[in-house]
């Protein structure tokens, strides 16, 4: 497998107050992050919010400068790339953003919306050539050729956030970063966006980095899964072992917070004890022993570094191998297939809707979600 994308221990600080009422200070939202994604993997990026997501997927597509550290796309620079450097880039990446309400600029036409990205990077592109473009995109997403002539707010939140996505591909990216692309949305919605994404991402040949914290929506299309804590990753490996055997106890932790199938309403999860400290004052050593069960003095003074096993699996914690010997909270097993089974169910949930046939790239849809939703 070939590296499309690489962040080499990135930083980001951010500075904070220092005005008539409060001392000046630094949050480290982004902390010391390597990464290493490879071409046509889905790589899912999951902590609770706060954790420093956003910032790394501004930094990794350069629309943030970072404090420190280095990232490349294909092999070159992105955190010095200029002029045409940075172009090719704005043109190779796309993001998904997380509010289809506010990402949208309503006074735009849908058609303006997702031709907009061709008249910047294809400019030799005729107006007519453009149309029939944006039409072909809006199919690809599930969405009539003709809503082309109307505004962001005729549409529902999935129907705006398939806008996103049309305008997204516009540009014919290889990587799309989704910050939390469905979270906003309403839950019977978002597994049909989930799956338009999954589909695109597979008949496309797109690398795909998603931000999500919903660990139902991670396990049904990553293929690797790094866990954020206060800035830095605390447990990277693949998707399968992350939910088999999970070896931080801030991840095994998570992984117990996922709701059951009949907890609907999200009245009864677990939770993880206690608050995430400030990324303002993080503690010292190991930043999750204010929280973690299995916290010792060793913890409290020295930082655990992120070190791969034999087997590839990545754990930021001083004592995994003796943690993963003891026994969980909650059936593990029990947990994450009843994650699984709950995102079959927004599956069976759309099956009787109205069908638009969905073409990628003329082919029809291999999905039965991936297609308009008309709520
Ligand atoms: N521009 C900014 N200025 C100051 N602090 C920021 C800024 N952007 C984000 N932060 C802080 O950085 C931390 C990480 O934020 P973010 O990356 O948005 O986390 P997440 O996406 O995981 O919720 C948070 O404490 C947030 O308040
Ligand atoms: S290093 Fe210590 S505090 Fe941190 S996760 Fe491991 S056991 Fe818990
Ligand atoms: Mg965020």
């Amino acid at each position: 497998m070939s590296v499309i994308l690489e962040a080499d221990n990135l930083v980001k600080h951010f500075r904070t107050g220092g005005g008539l009422f409060s001392k000046a200070g630094r949050v480290r939202a982004v902390d010391g992050v390597s990464l290493r994604i490879e071409v046509g993997e889905t790589f899912a990026i999951v902590g609770e919010s706060g954790c420093g997501k956003s910032t790394l997927a501004r930094l990794l597509m350069r629309l943030l400068d970072p404090t420190a550290g280095e990232v490349s796309f294909d092999g070159q620079q992105v955190t010095r790339a200029r002029g045409k450097a940075l172009s090719t880039l704005r043109r190779d990446v796309q993001f998904i953003f997380q509010d289809p309400f506010s990402s949208l600029n309503p006074r735009l036409s849908v058609g303006r919306l997702v031709g907009e990205p061709l008249e910047v990077h294809a400019p030799e592109m005729g107006r007519s050539e453009r149309r029939e473009k944006v039409a072909e995109l809006l199919r690809q997403v599930g969405l009539r050729p003709e809503y082309a002539d109307r505004y962001p707010h005729e549409f529902s939140g999935g129907q705006r956030q398939r806008i996103g996505i049309a305008r997204a591909l516009a540009t014919g990216p290889r990587l799309i970063i989704g910050d939390e692309p469905v979270s906003a949305l309403d839950v019977s919605v978002q597994a049909q966006v989930v799956n338009l994404l999954a589909d695109l991402g597979r008949d496309l040949g797109l690398t795909l980095i998603l931000i999500a914290h919903d660990l139902a929506v991670i396990r049904h299309m990553s293929d690797r899964v790094a866990v954020m804590y206060l800035g830095r990753i605390v447990e990277q490996t693949t998707t399968d072992a992350l939910f088999e055997a999970p070896r931080h106890p801030y991840t095994r932790a998570l992984l117990d917070a996922v709701p059951d199938l009949d907890d609907r309403g999200g009245a009864t999860r677990a939770r993880i004890e206690g608050e995430m400290p400030s990324p303002a004052a993080p503690p010292p050593g190991c930043t999750f022993h204010t929280r973690c069960p299995h916290a010792q003095a060793l913890c409290r003074e020295k930082v655990p570094m992120l070190e791969a096993a034999a087997d590839g699996h990545a754990t930021a914690c001083h004592f995994w191998r003796e943690i993963e010997a003891t026994p969980r909270v909650a059936s593990r097993r029990i947990r994450s297939d009843a994650a699984h089974a709950r995102l079959n169910l927004y599956r069976r949930a759309t099956e009787g809707a109205e069908i638009i046939p969905v073409a990628t790239n003329g082919r029809p849809s291999k999905s039965p979600d991936n297609r308009e939703e008309d709520t």
